[in-house]
């Protein structure tokens, strides 16, 4: 579906995820604002959508400050005058321990970042929404947001938690022309899975993964923008796993 005169925030998109959903909505027409922490990469991304076409602006945003979360997207709808779609996509995986090992800070880190930013996302985007008279989020949660994961209680917890978010905002404003949804990817090739051991990745893609493969950016960017498009028009308040057939068996 080509998506003229649209605009979509994404946080986190200068790399992974945020990246390729941004690339795959500009390419489908939107116009993108990109926010990061990560000025260089950040416009890089910017510089690639727009060799290709496409229309990008940036705001450095660092998702684990609310007052900044406040202030980029009032500034962002001041300048764009109106967005008709947010990707809360923005996440860290943390440093991994047991339970009882685990050091308040790094729990407090993967929260902050990953849960407590896409509440105040949600609250100030939904005002906007809101007086716009509607439009669409998606969260990117993860398999970890419907299963424990060893050594991730943050991780988990965290992405329990966005889904929870998730089905409360679609509930609370799918009745004023607001749809939120999130995407529950597995394994996908991003920075983020730099972290776990090679040999656990190889046991996942040879015994784990029906497909035989980790995922790729583009697979969970495309399902975005399927969910923020009028082709998904019924979905609301949906968890979509993205993870080859891993969890189905
Ligand atoms: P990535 O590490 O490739 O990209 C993350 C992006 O978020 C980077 O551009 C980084 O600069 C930005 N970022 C990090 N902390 C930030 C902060 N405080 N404020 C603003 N931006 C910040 O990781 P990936 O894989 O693209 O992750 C994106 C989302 O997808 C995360 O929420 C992650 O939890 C989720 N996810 C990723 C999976 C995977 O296997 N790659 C699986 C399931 C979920």
């Amino acid at each position: 579906m080509i998506e003229n005169n649209k605009k979509a925030l994404i946080t986190g998109a200068a790399k992974g995820l945020g990246r390729a959903t941004a690339v795959a909505l500009s390419t489908s027409g939107y116009d993108v604002i990109l926010t990061d922490i990560n000025a260089e990469a950040l416009a890089e991304t910017k510089q690639f959508i727009e060799d290709n076409g496409g229309s990008a602006v940036t705001y450095i945003l660092d998702v684990s400050d609310k007052k900044q979360i406040e202030s980029v997207l009032m500034q962002a709808i001041k300048d764009e005058k109106k967005i008709d779609a947010f990707v809360n996509n923005a996440g860290i995986g943390g440093k991994m321990a047991p339970f009882h090992e685990m050091k308040d800070e790094d729990w407090d880190r993967v929260i902050a970042v990953n849960l407590s930013s896409v509440f105040y996302c949600l609250k100030f985007q939904l005002q906007i929404l809101l007086k716009q008279g509607g439009g669409n989020i998606v969260n990117v949660a993860s398999l970890a947001g419907k299963k424990g994961v060893t050594l991730g209680s943050h991780y988990s917890a965290s992405k329990h938690g966005v889904i929870g978010l998730t089905k409360t905002a679609a509930v609370e404003y799918g009745s004023r022309n607001i749809r939120v949804n999130a995407v529950c990817p597995s394994f996908i090739e991003t920075d983020i899975i730099d972290t776990v051991p090679p040999p656990i990745l190889d046991f996942v893609k040879t015994y784990r993964v029906p497909l035989k493969r980790l995922g790729r950016p583009e697979e969970v960017a495309n399902a975005i923008k399927f969910m923020l498009s009028d082709d998904s028009s019924y979905m609301n308040g949906h968890s979509l796993v993205l993870d080859g057939g891993m969890d189905a068996g």
